[in-house]
């Protein structure tokens, strides 16, 4: 017996030492804003798909900000100076010294983390006892997050049920939400978040505004009307294992963890927002499987987006309004992204975008940029804004979350302090696009 518990100890230390190993440093890794036009960045991409380990673009330039901020590792500094010479780039700023600092931050200030690994054994007693102090304002496992939803589902049985939408490729459940009282024929909204795995804001945001819709059903007048009005789906973690490896072996992860030995040995995932199967493929999406915007091996090829596909197919009737979390730059992205080209009912979705806008600046006075994906940023193609404009889904929106390129520099590893503003201003425009919506579709 003692001799099992001891192996078992030893067996259990080096899980823990090879996990802290395979941890991926980031140490003196620069976070660079350098001035790009928008138009002309496939040199860029391509360059940080040949030097993947490297080279990390964290975000594009927009035709407001101009610049494109992009993470360069040490040893690879100087010869990527060297390359802006050469393409002219002349406008180009240190932002973060050492991205390893700011993740430490983190790592230790921004995240509850239960004193228990998740477990099965867990008694329901200690369970429960965890689950009352979640903290919404701050970063949690996916394993959290997935235990506070069944919790809000149990203390809220008449507004709330939890949806199983499809299984990850390394086989975890991917759960929601889905929030409304229970009356038949209802139109819905769908909010899923979280597609990219290191967008730590985004999963919090969704979270919170479930957290909101559900707490404060019954007290708040507005919340009320349309949680009777709507079915509100919210997926919080669409990528749950590129979210759990961000957590646990690379903080700055992105793509999904879907692994192909015939195409590469080397390089897992694929971007999910590159992975739909409208228009995929196509310009600013990546053949290469090390590319962070790889498209995939085909349209659908990662069950996390087919899953969504698929239950958004049989199981959300009555699409009114589809929105994607992101982060950062504070955008508000409707359709077109594959073409410059606006779809027929631009003008509406504009209108009901600026509604949206509206709401935030009145929540918290924070500013938003609003733009079709292509004419805003740059094309980007197999994105779900695409897909659900090419469905028939009249509202659609991607949104880019905190922080504001010009804020304070915090890129995906923004403090968790800022999960509570970002989540009002988002509650606030979702329920000012719902209004918007009663009003010209009739409802
Ligand atoms: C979700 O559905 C899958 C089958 O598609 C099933 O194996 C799994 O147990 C379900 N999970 C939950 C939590 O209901
Ligand atoms: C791996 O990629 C190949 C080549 O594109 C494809 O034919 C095959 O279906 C993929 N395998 C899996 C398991 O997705
Ligand atoms: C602005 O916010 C206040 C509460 O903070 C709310 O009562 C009011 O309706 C909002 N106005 C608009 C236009 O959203
Ligand atoms: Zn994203």
């Amino acid at each position: 017996m003692l001799l099992v518990h001891g192996m078992r100890t030893a067996l259990f230390l080096l899980v823990v030492i090879q996990c802290v190993a395979a941890y991926r440093s980031y140490k003196n890794y620069k976070l660079l804003r350098v001035d790009v036009d928008p138009v002309d960045t496939l040199w860029l991409e391509q360059l940080a798909a040949r030097y993947h380990d490297n080279v990390d673009i964290w975000t594009e330039p927009s035709k407001v900000s101009h610049h494109a901020d992009i993470l360069v590792s040490p040893r690879f500094f100087n010869r990527f100076v060297r390359i802006l010479d050469s393409m002219a780039v002349k406008h180009r700023r240190v932002l973060i010294n050492d991205i390893q600092k700011e993740i430490d931050r983190q790592m230790t200030d921004d995240i509850q983390f239960s004193r228990r690994k998740r477990s099965a054994a867990v008694e329901d007693g200690d369970r429960q006892r965890d689950l009352e102090q979640f903290q919404v304002d701050k970063y949690h496992s996916y394993g959290e997050l997935v235990d506070y939803m069944y919790e809000l589902a149990r203390k809220h049985a008449d507004i709330v049920g939890i949806i199983n939408v499809t299984k990850s490729f390394e086989k975890r459940d991917l759960l929601g939400l889905k929030i409304g009282k229970r009356t038949p024929w209802k139109p819905t909204i769908f909010i899923d978040a979280g597609i990219h795995a290191r967008e730590w804001i985004a999963p919090a945001t969704a979270i919170y505004v479930a957290h909101k819709l559900i707490t404060e059903y019954g007290k708040n007048d507005l919340i009320t009307r349309m949680v009777d009005k709507f079915d509100w789906f919210i997926v919080p973690v669409a990528n749950p294992d590129g979210y759990e490896y961000s957590i646990s072996s690379d903080r700055l992860w992105r793509k999904t963890r879907s692994k192909n030995d015939t195409l590469s040995k080397w390089c897992v995932g694929a971007d999910a927002n590159r992975n739909w199967g409208y228009r995929w493929g196509e310009a600013g999406a990546n053949a290469s499987p090390c590319s962070n915007i790889y498209a995939g091996s085909m349209p659908f090829s990662e069950p996390e987006v087919a899953g969504i596909r698929d239950f958004i197919t049989w199981q959300v009737p009555d699409l009114k309004l589809y929105i994607s979390l992101h982060s950062y730059g504070q955008i508000w992205l409707a359709p077109w992204g594959y073409t410059n080209m606006k779809p027929s009912n631009h003008e509406d979705q504009k209108a009901a975008a600026l509604r949206a806008l509206d709401a935030i600046t009145n929540s918290s006075g924070v500013h938003y940029e609003y733009g079709t994906i292509a004419d805003l940023m740059y094309q980007a193609s197999g994105t779900s804004i695409d897909y659900m404009q090419d469905r028939g889904v009249p509202y659609i929106y991607g949104v880019e979350l905190r922080p504001e390129e010009d804020d304070q520099v915090y890129g995906f590893t923004i403090p968790a302090r800022f999960i509570k503003p970002t989540g009002e201003e988002m509650l606030a425009s979702f329920l000012a696009l719902a209004e918007y919506i009663i009003e010209h579709k009739k409802l």
